[in-house]
């Protein structure tokens, strides 16, 4: 009997040797192990071994792994039992939430959640005219484009990479017919029926095919060194917030940031990050040696995407503190029940968020992710 085993082609960026660098990777589903091997050295590179971290169902061509903390992008299959298997009808399309539906991100989470759409990228920028004009291109001899062009222009929009089964039509479905006035009597429970206004202020926007997805995934997140729209970082009078990898593989993102919108915080960068150990390590490098959780809180930070937020309001690192809770879940359902970690916590660790202790290092923190790791 042969053992069931899929294989890819992956892609690992190298950051020492700033370098592509390529591998067979083989996933064994029986016990959940790996084995990969350097395709240009043609040797092993990691011996079978088991890989709590990785799943079956983020096995499929498009996806970004995580593997021992490297994160790996599967870019082909690696032979036609593999395509067959696991080569359904995965795809991604660009959502890109328009300016007057920002603040409603969190229940655009939520309904993206509910019908199985993966997010995995998500970047609040502000689109220059220019920027505008380029990415509705096709529309560029309507009457209708100096509008449009205006509209999105005129505020941040949040850009997402949505994955999932046929997710192009799947998110093109939720977010309803074109006029938010006609959503309103078609689709009640569409994006544009529940937070857009009229024909060009509506909500959302989403690719409408293979290909408009392709260019439109590109314009935001770059593959190449050249550098998409900036973020909308301000780096002044803010502090930082990261909603932990736990936080969202469970789902939590939404209710997280629609919380923090209800308690009347202003958010005013957002950007989903895949952190390395070594970026984990810098980043609670002040905990270390002083708080014995240290390691395994750089764990939890590179597991898995995490979403880093500037948040503005009066008094900022204070006061979000103090609605993020005290740092130990249980602590915090007894003495504080409305807090962030009391609400979505799970322990010491996995307490769903993490924000700045200090006042004056929320500056600090911000420039780390937005000037820094996004530079
Ligand atoms: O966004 P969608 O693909 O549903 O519609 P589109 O026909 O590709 O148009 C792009 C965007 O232009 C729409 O989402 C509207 O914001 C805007 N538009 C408009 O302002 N007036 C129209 N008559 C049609 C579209
Ligand atoms: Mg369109």
């Amino acid at each position: 009997m042969y053992e069931e085993r899929y294989a890819f082609l992956a892609e690992w960026y190298d950051p020492c040797a700033t370098l592509l660098r390529r591998f067979q990777l083989l996933y064994y589903p029986e016990d959940g192990s790996v084995e990969m091997f350097d395709v240009k050295n043609r040797r092993i590179f990691l011996r079978r071994t088991k890989c709590n971290e990785l799943h079956q169902e983020d096995l499929f061509v498009g996806s970004r792994v995580n593997v021992f903390s490297r994160h790996l992008n599967l870019i082909e299959y690696g032979d036609q039992y593999t395509a067959n298997k696991l080569g359904s009808k995965k795809e991604r399309t660009l959502a890109m939430i328009k300016p007057d539906a920002i603040t409603k991100i969190g229940d655009i989470l939520e309904m993206l959640y509910s019908v199985n759409l993966m997010v995995t990228r998500a970047k609040m920028v502000k689109l220059t005219w220019d920027q505008a004009a380029d990415f509705y291109l096709e529309h560029q001899s309507k009457p209708f484009f100096n509008n449009l062009v205006q509209f999105v222009s005129s505020g941040p929009v949040i850009a997402l990479e949505l994955m999932g089964e046929e997710a192009i039509s799947v998110w093109r479905g939720l977010l309803g017919p074109t006029d938010s006035a006609v959503a309103q009597w078609e689709a009640q429970q569409s994006v544009r029926a529940q937070f857009g206004t009229d024909g060009v202020k509506n909500a959302g926007h989403g690719s409408d095919s293979v290909a408009a997805a392709a260019r439109e995934l590109e314009f935001f997140f770059p593959s190449t060194m050249c550098h998409g729209p900036s973020n909308t970082a301000t780096c002044a009078d803010c502090t930082c917030c990261i909603i932990k990898p736990h936080a969202i593989s469970e789902g939590m993102t939404g209710k997280i940031l629609n919380s923090i919108f209800a308690a009347g915080f202003e958010i005013s960068a957002l950007q989903m990050f895949s952190m390395d150990r070594a970026n984990a390590e810098e980043f609670h490098e002040v905990y270390k040696g002083v708080m014995t959780e240290y390691p395994s809180m750089v764990s939890e930070l590179c597991s898995g995407p995490c979403m880093a937020l500037e948040i503005r309001g009066k008094d900022s690192p204070k006061t979000f503190r103090e609605f993020c809770g005290p740092a130990d879940p249980e602590i915090a359902q007894y003495l504080r029940p409305t807090t962030l970690r009391a609400l979505y916590g799970k322990s010491k660790v996995q307490n769903a968020v993490h924000c700045t202790d200090l006042p004056d290092d929320g500056v600090l923190e911000v420039q780390y992710f937005f000037k820094i790791l996004d530079g």
